[in-house]
């Protein structure tokens, strides 16, 4: 089914199922420990043999000798892998440092031998044998110093619109400042892992992996192999923030290592290889000014973004939002890319606007604060209901203003005091507020639903849950197309032998694998019609039976002896270029700062948020809330320290690397206005897990500058910064 022109009444509206607070599905199995991760499947793959990752221990050179004698013979030991008997490998499409390095080493803790053994102890003891010597070659590690390199990348467009300098030292109240974010890691809760098994030239890898059908690709591709010889399999997967989007070394490893090993083979990445091994959000350094008249209105906007990857890799473009949030006639936002020898860096929760919105939502407080204006209310001066490039593109649905203002009455802004000026015993407290904005993307994505006599109805797609509630909302689909409770729709999710779906990820999944399941189900249905010799366009489906007029018949009935399978996608037309879709929403936060030690408590949050239909309020709440304890975490701890002589994550677990725990976060709260989007999918659904996080931070920092009068522009802030 192609979508190109907005979604009018469906059977979704009527909303029997969809739209109503749903537990998870896969719940009980989840939290009894019964939803197998990849590393799990041990009756999937038996007798497999334990592979152990060595990394290499310099940020740029080459392996000038291995030595793998000790090893080789150490008990248990069955083989080892590297890229001298690996044979010809490639590079993924969306990596971009071999997964397997040597003798070249791109990074610090580049995997460069898997050791497989019987046992994990064994294997790992072994790795410990495996002498290295290295020739080290020079590497930038520090973005400052090496800002002034940075180039423009080929997919980076320049947004130049009006005459922005003309404009700027114009205007009569000005902002001129520069933000920092640090990198950060996803540090999710299952690490990466993979089992690999060999039948034959036939791979199949169990493997925690958001996107199944890129993941395929890119084994495939690495491995030299046709994408048809292998099978990935993720039904569960304990987080992945976009750590999990591409395929890691633990797949690749695996699945070379069970070549050799002849027989299946585990590998997880140990959790103090993951930081420095697989992908990280790159930090960036943020220049924006903001030109406005006396009365408010931003007449220059600027925003110059900087940040760093490996040689071949991409920006993390923080001013991704900036284009697109407030009015202003003189526009220069552009974003730089410089070459820096430390891990990868790649998507992580909100690429983009997370980190431009923790720059951006400050710089409105302080402009805000310049013009003695309230926060709310200098956005809304400047809200605009057209992409402020080319006006003639509207939004879709653009509810900021509603975010902020309900946001402001739940919360009680109105009693926010001056700067410095509340206290509550020896805590200085005050409030924050931060727009929110994420864009909301779509992708192709396909489903088989199968219909048997019982008229339980099974959908397939390899579509994944990563812990965000896809079973369920997909479940909630088939049961309201269909007509059925959800106990008698069963989801099978996470197999490349399902049709290619969507994938988890940029927010999409939710909208887009929905949509997909909504488009096979429609399919389903006129064949039900049509075999009862039903008009379709007259036939309705409810109580677990299909009816036209005065004729009703049992769905398991309808369907016969053998059942019936319908297969459909989705697929996105031009709606998304003709019509800006973002999703909006507003956080609120509260903080206490103590008056002594300057310790930093979070005491109430609160996020708004405008994102379509919300097809389960309960699972969205818990990703918003998520998301809103990691932007916490961003704003207050999260800081992957650089050694800035040998290139690596000095913190790499979560020993060092600190993210919120139970303590760190109070109460929160999560509104959700009541919204459809037309334009965006046949669900009118948007995504909210990436929304979430985006514009946390500043809230919090306007928080803690409210309560301290002490405006911290450099992540995360620690008490020092107070001080
Ligand atoms: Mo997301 S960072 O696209 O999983």
């Amino acid at each position: 089914m192609k979508f190109d022109t907005p979604a009018t009444t469906n059977p979704i509206d009527q909303l029997k199922v969809v739209g109503k607070p749903t537990d998870r599905i896969d719940g009980p199995l989840k939290t009894t420990g019964m939803a197998p991760y990849a590393y799990e499947q041990h009756e999937a793959a038996p007798n497999a043999a334990y592979g152990y990752v060595v990394g290499a221990t310099i940020a740029k050179g080459t392996i000038a000798a291995l030595d793998l004698s000790k090893a080789e013979s150490a008990p248990g030991v069955i083989t080892i892998v590297t890229a001298d008997t690996a044979g010809k490998l490639d590079k993924g499409n969306f990596n971009t440092a071999k997964l397997l390095g040597g003798p070249e080493i791109e990074h610090y803790h580049q995997a460069i031998a898997l050791v497989v053994a019987e046992t994990l102890e064994q294997a790992r003891s072994a790795a410990g044998l495996i002498k290295v010597r290295y020739t080290k070659a020079k590497g930038a590690h520090d973005l400052e110093a090496i800002r002034t390199t940075a180039t423009r990348h080929k997919d980076s467009k320049d947004s130049l619109v009006g005459d922005f300098a003309g404009a700027f030292s114009a205007a009569p109240v000005q902002l001129d400042v520069t933000y920092r974010t640090p990198d950060h890691a996803h540090a999710m809760m299952e690490p990466h892992a993979s089992i690999a098994s060999w039948e034959d030239d036939q791979l199949t890898l169990w493997t925690a992996n958001q996107m199944i059908d890129w993941g395929r690709g890119d084994v495939a591709k690495t491995l030299g192999i046709p994408k048809d010889n292998v099978r990935l399999i993720s039904p569960y997967i304990g987080g992945g923030f976009g750590g999990k989007l591409f395929v890691r070394a633990d797949a690749i490893l695996a699945a070379l290592g069970s070549r050799q090993a002849k027989r299946p083979v585990k590998v997880a990445l140990p959790r103090s290889f993951m930081f420095n091994n697989t992908p990280h959000r790159p930090a960036t350094i943020q220049r924006i000014r903001i030109g406005a008249s006396k009365d408010g209105k931003i007449s220059a906007i600027g925003h110059e973004n900087w940040s760093g990857d490996l040689a071949g890799g991409g920006p993390e473009d923080a001013t991704q939002q900036t284009k697109f949030l407030y009015a202003g006639a003189n526009r220069l936002i552009t974003t730089r890319l410089a070459v820096l020898d430390l891990p990868e860096g790649n998507a992580m929760r909100a690429p983009g606007e997370a980190p431009g919105l923790m720059a951006l939502e400050i710089a409105i407080d302080e402009m805000a604060e310049k013009l003695g204006l309230d926060p709310i209310k200098f956005r809304v001066i400047n809200d605009t209901q057209v992409d402020p490039e080319n006006p003639a593109r509207p939004f879709s649905q653009r509810q900021l203003i509603k975010c902020l203002h309900t946001g402001a009455d739940n919360f009680g802004w109105d009693k926010r005091g001056a700067p410095g000026k509340t206290r509550d015993g020896r805590w200085l407290t005050g409030m924050g507020v931060a727009a929110a904005f994420r864009n909301n993307l779509t992708m192709k994505s396909a489903a088989r639903v199968k219909l048997d006599n019982k008229g339980v109805v099974t959908v397939e797609t390899d579509m994944t849950d990563i812990g965000t509630g896809t079973y369920t909302i997909i479940a909630q689909t088939a049961a309201e197309m269909m007509g059925v409770g959800l106990d008698k729709v069963v989801v099978k999710l996470g197999d490349s032998s399902f049709p290619v779906s969507a994938g988890s990820g940029g927010q999409w999944g939710a909208n887009s694998s929905t949509a997909g399941v909504y488009a096979a189900c429609v399919k389903l249905r006129e064949m039900i019609a049509k075999s009862q010799k039903f008009d379709p366009a007259k036939t309705t489906f409810a109580d677990g039976k299909v009816t036209s007029g005065r004729k009703s018949i049992d769905l398991g009935k309808a369907a016969g002896a053998s059942g019936m399978v319908a297969e459909d996608f989705i697929e996105f037309g031009d709606l998304g270029k003709t019509h800006q879709q973002s999703t909006f929403g507003a956080h609120f936060v509260e903080v206490g700062v103590n008056e002594v030690t300057a310790e930093i408590r979070i005491r109430r949050m609160l996020a708004v948020c405008a994102a379509g239909r919300i097809l389960n309020p309960k699972s969205a709440r818990s990703q918003v809330i998520g998301a809103m304890t990691m932007g916490a975490g961003a704003a207050l701890m999260e800081d992957l320290v650089i050694d800035k002589r040998h290139g690596f994550f000095v913190n790499h677990d979560l020993a060092g690397y600190e993210v919120p725990v139970h303590a760190d976060i109070p109460h929160q709260e999560v509104i959700f206005l009541d919204e459809t989007d037309p334009m965006s999918s046949p669900m009118k659904a948007k995504g909210v897990g990436e929304l979430g996080i985006c514009g946390v931070g500043a809230a919090i920092a306007n928080a803690v500058y409210n309560a301290t009068a002490v405006r911290v522009r450099h992540y995360p802030i620690t008490l020092d910064k107070l001080l």
